[in-house]
């Protein structure tokens, strides 16, 4: 290190003590690479040196991560807890309120509820977009069941209207080489998993010429430069950073430590030269639930040090699974996930099992009324009811022990059955034509209009 420190000294003179020939502008040059290079090395041997500690999560009284979301002894996920351990910032009124002027729109029911409730650098976006500087949207899915459940469909519902708001260009990361990795899915059928998820994705609305959709298995390595950028993004992030930062071991398969990378570079623009047209200035804004911080908490680590800018992100709380509050809606429980292809009846049964917190009998229920916060069909209604004078009653209806918990779920099922039923038509009317038009390399083109 203290070599290291030694030799940027000294080119630094060499840099300042040279005039101006053409012999030693291009050494300038050099020099300049040479000083890069050895920062970042010195970047990384400080790393080496504090390996971000990892605990395990037993340790632990909640856990979030792109694979596991948990919480000890059944309570509720703290999610200001959550925003100091990451260190993303809480989305305030005042924030809400100048997206609504800069896109002279009311915001989106999940944006006013507060169910995207963090972010990094969204000011940031809004400081740009308000001097006429736009910016594109990423998101992404891995395929690990055929059907979406409702909790999948909440990023993919909100960047939809982000879109339409904004009037800006999206990518949409299919990872279904992340699903192979984790879940021992052959590749064929992780891939044919993501194209199924593609056709739900699409059924979200999403304006086809201003959409790109790509799955990794099937075009990484058909764009050098976004490959380019892994390898850069590769060689910034010690071993140890990454098996603490996603949980893994050296029992692991080692396919788990390339992957980070591959999530990571659709943060910047110059991995999309066809799209962007060669742009690598273009700011990034990811729409997200938290679980997916980790991955941009490195990607932002490592983006200035390629001048890249770091992608920013607006990030939501989980829908919960219906059979309890902790943790979410995961599609490795069925009977506590709502798929979006779930027949009424389905939908019907699945809610009636849901946890409530209403009172065990008539008598206790008039008198206290129901816990809201431990309800898991009101917290439902909160996200999928548009309505918001109906919501408000609601809440003070069952809150206040006048209306029973039979009757939430009623109202519940109608809404849900309506959502799914709006996605199984739409879906429907997805084509392969236009499969292949949402997942064609092109131009997007830079008149948002
Ligand atoms: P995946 O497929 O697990 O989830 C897709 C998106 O849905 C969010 N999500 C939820 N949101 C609310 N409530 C829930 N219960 C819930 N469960 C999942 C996830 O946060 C995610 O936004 N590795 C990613 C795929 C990916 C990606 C991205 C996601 C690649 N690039 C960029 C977001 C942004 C994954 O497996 O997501
Ligand atoms: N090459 C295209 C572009 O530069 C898009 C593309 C091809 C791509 N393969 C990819 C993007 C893989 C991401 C990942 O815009």
């Amino acid at each position: 290190m203290e070599k290291m420190v030694e030799t940027t000294r000294r080119l630094v003179d060499e840099l300042i003590s040279s005039t101006d020939t053409p012999r030693e502008e291009t050494r300038k040059h050099e020099i300049k690479h040479e000083i890069n290079r050895l920062l970042d090395e010195m970047l990384l041997s400080l790393e080496k040196r504090e390996p971000e500690s990892s605990s395990s999560p037993e340790e632990e009284e909640q856990v979030v991560t792109p694979f596991v979301v948990s919480v000890k002894d059944g309570g509720k996920i703290d999610y200001d807890k959550v925003i100091e351990k990451f260190g993303c910032k809480r989305i305030d009124e005042s924030l809400i309120d100048r997206v609504e002027r800069l896109t002279c729109r009311k915001a989106h029911v999940f944006l006013r509820r507060g169910f995207f409730f963090a972010h990094r650098d969204l000011d940031e976006i809004l400081d740009a977009y308000e001097r006429g500087k736009k910016f594109y949207l990423y998101t992404g899915r891995g395929p690990s069941s055929e059907s979406l459940h409702l909790g999948h469909l909440i990023p993919f519902m909100f960047t939809k209207y982000l879109q339409e708001a904004f009037k800006v260009p999206l990518v949409i990361q299919i990872t279904d080489d992340e699903k192979c990795i984790w879940k021992s899915l052959e590749p064929k059928d992780s891939r044919k998993l993501g194209t199924e998820n593609v056709k739900d994705i699409i059924a979200c609305g999403f304006d086809v010429t201003k959409t790109f959709i790509f799955s990794n298995f099937g075009t990484v390595g058909g764009c050098s430069k976004f490959y380019e950028n892994m390898v850069e993004v590769g060689k910034r992030v010690t071993v140890n950073k990454m098996m603490a930062t996603y949980g893994i071991t050296g029992e692991d398969p080692a396919a788990k430590i390339s992957f980070p990378a591959v999530q990571a570079v659709p943060s910047f623009s110059s991995s999309f030269p066809d799209l962007f047209l060669g742009n690598d200035k273009l700011p990034c804004l990811i729409p997200c639930a938290i679980d997916q911080d980790p991955y941009f908490r490195m990607t932002r680590d490592v983006a200035p040090r390629l001048k890249y800018i770091k992608p920013a992100l607006i990030e939501s709380k989980f829908l919960p699974a219906l059979r309890g509050k902790n943790g979410k809606m995961s599609a490795s429980d069925a009977n506590s996930a709502i798929y979006i292809n779930d027949s009424a009846e389905d939908i019907k049964r699945k809610v009636n099992s849901a946890v409530t917190g209403g009172r065990d009998n008539l008598e206790d229920q008039i008198k206290y009324g129901a816990n809201l916060e431990e309800d898991i069909p009101f917290q439902y209604l909160s996200f999928f009811l548009e309505d918001d004078a109906e919501l408000e009653h609601i809440k003070k209806e069952y809150g206040e022990g006048r209306m029973q918990s039979g009757e939430v779920k009623k109202r519940l099922t109608q809404v849900l059955t309506e959502v799914v039923e709006r996605h199984r038509k739409a879906r429907a009317a997805v084509t392969e034509e236009m499969v292949d038009a949402f997942m064609a390399v092109r131009h997007l083109p830079s008149k948002f209009e």
